[in-house]
């Protein structure tokens, strides 16, 4: 422990990072600005030849130059595991989706299987997948005790969540606390240690199944008051009120109230899969999340109960015209994921009832996924486009949206944003 100790303060332990995506490939950035030596293990061939040639689109890591740090021998690139047995930290960063709606780790398996033979005593894998409590210790503890490793004593094992915010400015991984755990009183020392070298504010937690709990439960608290604010939308649209109005008045008070708002559904990695992981555990449990389950469904069905309305006034409508114009298509605004993104829902129901339209998002210039019948491509905000594709309907609303423009060319918008400002031609859904 004390060699490891060393090299973690003095930034001289070599860091394995599995799984170069959205919480990888920020880890490896703060790791190479803090000088470790950084050992980047993936999959995807396509991956590593982007990050080679500086063609990463994730925002938090666009403008990093990787090839620098490859070319200076800082950071290496593998695509299987032999090397795992040089590095002194392994860092899992692997995806943990759903499958027919119940926590799919089979990437977290996949890793400790193929990685077993390489590691060593006195390393320190710590795993940052969000998953629920008892992952580390089946998945990870359990499977690595060997003759020559006692997990705890000469090899060490750590659960510390990311909390990534794709495209948000103010926060970067420095500045977002970390909460840390470790299997023995040793582990989350070291874990702890690990972190302070590149994060400002590092928190520990109790244990690991607390730190494991924590990550599905923040995420929950989001899937559950987004829900809240679109059934109170609902009820608003009925009696006429804006809800956005509503929430500018809660706003004001100084305790109990924090703001989430309405929208078309929710999407990206981590809102819409995280709930499913405690709705899963509770049944596991004998027990039901009806909050859960019943956040999870408002969400859900939020793109199809904007596709409803849509459907409504284009039936109601005698305009010969009845083409749409979809503006944004990412599940939040200013970045390139479509992640989970309600548009792919949408669309899906656009094509079942052949309803006529285009879609604009400058950060996705190509629609593509299996839910959908073919490719599209992201067209012009032109006031050629804007007067054929005179419905619009706003899903995310996008810094460079320019308002007046859009509002002086259309002949009607469906604003699922609060975008707009508010006329007769601005309906909120
Ligand atoms: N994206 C976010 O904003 C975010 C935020 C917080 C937490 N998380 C969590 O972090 C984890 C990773 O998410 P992500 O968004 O970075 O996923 P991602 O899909 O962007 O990246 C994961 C990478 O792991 C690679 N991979 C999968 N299996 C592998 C294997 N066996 N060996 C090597 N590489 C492998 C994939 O090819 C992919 O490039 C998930 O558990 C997610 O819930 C994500």
């Amino acid at each position: 422990m004390n060699t490891l100790t060393t090299k973690i303060k003095n930034n001289t332990a070599t860091v394995a990072v599995i799984g170069l995506g959205y919480v990888g490939l920020p880890l490896c950035k703060a790791l190479l600005n803090k000088k470790f030596k950084v050992f980047g293990f993936e999959k995807n061939l396509s991956r590593i030849k982007e990050i080679k040639l500086n063609k990463i689109k994730i925002a938090a890591v666009k403008r990093f130059n990787f090839k620098k740090k490859i070319d200076s021998k800082n950071l290496f690139l593998f695509n299987t595991f032999k090397k795992i047995e040089e590095t002194d930290i392994i860092v899992i960063c692997v995806p943990t989706p759903l499958k027919n709606n119940n926590p799919d780790l089979s990437d977290i398996k996949n890793v400790i299987q193929n990685i077993l033979k390489y590691i060593r005593p006195n390393q320190l894998i710590i795993l940052e997948s969000s998953t629920y409590p008892g992952t580390t210790k089946s998945l990870i503890v359990d499977k690595i005790k060997g003759n020559k490793i006692i997990v705890g004593k000469n090899f060490f094992v750590g659960y510390s969540p990311e909390r990534e915010d794709p495209g948000n400015k103010y926060f970067s991984l420095k500045k977002i606390n970390k909460v840390v755990s470790g299997y023995s009183n040793q582990c989350a020392y070291l874990t702890d240690l690990f972190y302070k070298q590149f994060i400002d504010n590092v928190y520990k937690a109790k244990n690991i199944e607390t730190a494991e709990f924590s990550k599905l439960y923040e995420n929950t608290y989001r899937n559950v008051n987004i829900a809240l604010a679109n059934e109170a939308k609902i009820l608003a649209d009925k009696i006429d009120l804006n809800i956005f109005d509503i929430i500018k008045c809660c706003k004001t008070k100084p305790f109990g109230f924090q703001a989430f708002y309405p929208g078309p559904g929710v999407g990206g990695h981590c809102i819409p899969i995280d709930p499913m992981y405690l709705s899963w555990l509770a049944k596991k449990n004998n027990f039901t999340t009806d909050i859960i389950n019943l956040a999870v469904k408002i969400n859900n069905d939020m793109p199809q109960r904007i596709f409803l309305h849509i459907k409504k006034y284009l039936n109601k409508t005698k305009i010969e015209n009845k083409k749409i114009f979809i503006l944004g298509a990412a599940y939040k605004k200013n970045i390139n994921d479509l992640r989970e993104s309600p548009i792919i829902k949408i669309i899906n129901l656009f094509e079942k009832k052949k309803i006529n339209f285009i879609y604009n998002d400058e950060y996705i210039p190509i629609l593509k996924s299996k839910n959908l019948n073919k490719s599209y491509f992201s067209q012009k905000i032109s006031k050629k486009n804007l007067r054929e594709y005179n419905t619009i309907l706003m899903l995310t609303d996008h810094n460079y949206y320019n308002k007046n423009f859009i509002q002086k060319n259309c002949n009607i918008i469906f604003d699922t944003r609060n975008f707009f400002k508010i006329n007769e031609n601005v309906k909120t859904v």
